[in-house]
């Protein structure tokens, strides 16, 4: 069994994506051992707490910088022997450190299609702003390795999803989340575990 750490920030509908693919069995040789998140009172901590999983608040407020927030990130998932890192709506950037020491062992969930509306200042609603305001018609999510830069490693799955006259920002949000976040999320998780994600020139190669 692969010991999963899920990374959350906010609202956390994407960790309770992951709690119920693990509880219906979707998740293979994998198992949500710890949620980290990086503010108190997050709706995502009671999520793990109503489901039995352990919990930890490290804030981000309490750090003065990315490097020392990152280290104790990194202390915490050593300590939890972590195979798995998954940053499942985690808003802080984390620096490289964290990446050299689990190398491909790291994933996010990003709410576009990658290469579109990502990298630094895009995340949560923001993402679904830029896409509105560009005006594509079709948006979607991506889960990806995580690298040094924001946004920019291996991708593993994406799904795309429509987007429809009169959205706004909260609507699109909502469609992306249901249609693909909480399906490749999970899906992702699960390929990881049973080591069906190879890498080979840099690119991810998936075993579905
Ligand atoms: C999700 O849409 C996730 O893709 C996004 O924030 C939301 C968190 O929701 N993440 C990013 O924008 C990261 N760049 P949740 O807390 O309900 O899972």
């Amino acid at each position: 069994m692969k010991r999963i750490v899920v990374l959350v920030s906010g609202g956390g509908t994407n960790l309770q994506a992951l709690i119920d693919a693990q509880k219906s069995g979707i998740i293979k040789n994998g198992e949500i051992t710890l949620v980290i998140s990086s503010k108190e009172g997050a709706y995502a901590l009671e999520r793990a707490e109503k489901n039995g999983i352990a919990t930890k608040v490290l804030p981000r407020k309490d750090y003065p910088d990315s490097a020392g927030y990152s280290k104790a990130i990194l202390e915490a998932l050593n300590e939890e022997k972590a195979d798995l890192v998954v940053l499942a709506g985690f808003m802080t950037i984390l620096d490289e450190c964290i990446v050299k020491a689990y190398p491909y062992k790291m994933i996010n969930v990003h709410p576009a299609l990658i290469p579109s509306f990502c990298g630094e200042g895009y995340y949560g609603l923001k993402v679904h702003e830029a896409a509105l305001s560009y005006g594509v018609k079709v948006s979607g999510a991506t889960v990806h390795f995580v690298n040094e830069q924001a946004d920019a490693g291996a991708i593993i799955l994406q799904k795309a999803v429509a987007v429809e006259n009169g959205d706004t920002p909260e609507i699109l949000q909502k469609r992306i989340m249901e249609q693909a976040e909480w399906k490749i999320l999970p899906e992702a998780v699960s390929l990881y575990c049973q080591d069906k994600i190879k890498i080979v020139d840099g690119k991810a190669v998936v075993d579905r």
